[in-house]
C-alpha cells in the first residue's frame, strides 16, 4: 500500500511539475507573441499596400484580392515568384513593424534603457544584417531571436530604412576616461597589436555603411561594454570572415581600455565637437 501511494504521489508531482511547465511555456509563448499581435494590429491599421508591396514572390495570390484597393505595380506583378530580389528599404513600411521594437529601442531608435542599443542613424545593411543573424541563430540573443523571426528580408530592410532615417541623440563621456578612450580609437596600440577603430568606424564613429561597418557614435557606453566583453570572451556573430573581425580586435583589448572605448564612443558626436574633444 505504502508503495503504492509513494507512486500515486510520484505521479500527481510529476503531472503538476508537468503542469507547471505547460503553465510556465505558455506564459512565455504569450509573452512572445504578444508584441507579433501588437505588430498585425499596427501593421492591419496602417496602409496594407505596405507588406503586400515589399513582398512581389506571394502578391500573386494576394494581389488578386488586394487589386481592387491597390494599383498594382507593373513591376512587382510581371517579376518572377523566384527572383527574391530585395529592393532597398522603404521607411514608412519600416515604420510599421518597428511599432513594436519601440518598447526597448525607444521608438525613434533612441533607447532609454542603456542595455538596448540605440539605432537611430545606423545603417540600413548593418541593421538588416543584423536582423537576419539573429533569426539564423548566428548572433544568439533570446530576445531578438523572438523579435527577428517574423520578420522578412524586405521587413528587415525597411525597418533598417526607418531606423536609418531617425537621428541619434547625444551622449556623454566620463571625463576621467576620455583620454585613453581617444588614444586607442584613433591610434590604436601598435605594440599590442590594437588597430585604430577609426580605420573602420570613422573619426566620428559614423561608421562605414558600404562596408557594414556600423555607426557607433552615441551609442550607450553600457551596451558597447558588454558588446566588446563578450567578443573578447569568445562570442563571435557568425562564422563568416566579416564577423571575425571584432572578436580578433576584442581580444586584445583589457577591462581598462573597453571602459574607456565604451565611454568615449557615447561621448562621440557625428556633427558638431563633443565635450570629449573640446577639453585641451
Ligand atoms: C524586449 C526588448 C527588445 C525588443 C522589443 C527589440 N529588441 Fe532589438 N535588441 C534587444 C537587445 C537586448 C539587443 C542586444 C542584443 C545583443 O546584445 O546581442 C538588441 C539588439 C538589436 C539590434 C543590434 C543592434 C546593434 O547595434 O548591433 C538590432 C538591429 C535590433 N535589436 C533591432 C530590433 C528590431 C528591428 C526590433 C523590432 C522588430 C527589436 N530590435 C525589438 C532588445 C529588444
Ligand atoms: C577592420 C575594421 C574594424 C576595426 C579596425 C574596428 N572595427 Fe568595430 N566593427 C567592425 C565590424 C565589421 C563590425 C560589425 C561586426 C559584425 O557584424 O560581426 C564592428 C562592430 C563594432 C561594434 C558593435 C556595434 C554595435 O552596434 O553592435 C563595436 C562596439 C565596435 N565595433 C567597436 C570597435 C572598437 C572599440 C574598435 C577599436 C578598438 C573597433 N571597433 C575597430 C569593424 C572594425
Amino acid at each position: 500500500m505504502s508503495f503504492r501511494s509513494a507512486g500515486f504521489r510520484n505521479a500527481v508531482l510529476g503531472s503538476a511539475t508537468a503542469l507547471a511547465f505547460a503553465l510556465s511555456a505558455s506564459a512565455v509563448m504569450a509573452q512572445t507573441t504578444a508584441p507579433k499581435s501588437a505588430v498585425s494590429a499596427s501593421a492591419a491599421s496602417a496602409p496594407a499596400a505596405a507588406s503586400t508591396a515589399a513582398k512581389p514572390a506571394v502578391a500573386s495570390s494576394a494581389a488578386a484580392s488586394t487589386a481592387a484597393t491597390t494599383p498594382p505595380t507593373a513591376s512587382s506583378a510581371t517579376e518572377p515568384a523566384v527572383a527574391v530580389a530585395i529592393k532597398p528599404g522603404d521607411a514608412t513600411a519600416g515604420q510599421a513593424k518597428a511599432a513594436v521594437c519601440g518598447a526597448c529601442h525607444g521608438i525613434d531608435g533612441n533607447s532609454s534603457d542603456p542595455q538596448y542599443p540605440k539605432l537611430a542613424g545606423q545603417s540600413e545593411a548593418y541593421i538588416a544584417h543584423q536582423l537576419a543573424s539573429f533569426k539564423a541563430g548566428k548572433r544568439q540573443n533570446p530576445i531578438m531571436l523572438g523579435m527577428a523571426t517574423p520578420l522578412s528580408p524586405q521587413d528587415m530592410q525597411n525597418v533598417g530604412a526607418y531606423f536609418a532615417s531617425k537621428t541619434s541623440l547625444p551622449g556623454v563621456a566620463d571625463q576621467a576616461l576620455v583620454d585613453h578612450g581617444q588614444t586607442l580609437f584613433r591610434e590604436g596600440d601598435p605594440t599590442r597589436g590594437i588597430p585604430a577603430c577609426m580605420a573602420c568606424h570613422s573619426i566620428d564613429g559614423r561608421g562605414n555603411p558600404g562596408a557594414m561597418y556600423p555607426q557607433l557614435t552615441a551609442q550607450h557606453a553600457q551596451y558597447i561594454q558588454a558588446t566588446l566583453k563578450a567578443w573578447h570572451d569568445g562570442t563571435v556573430w557568425g562564422d563568416d570572415t566579416h564577423s571575425q573581425i571584432m572578436p580578433s580586435i576584442a581580444q586584445k583589448l583589457d577591462a581598462n581600455d573597453i571602459a574607456a572605448l565604451a565611454s568615449y564612443v557615447e561621448g562621440l558626436h557625428s556633427a558638431e565637437p563633443t565635450p570629449a574633444l573640446a577639453t585641451p
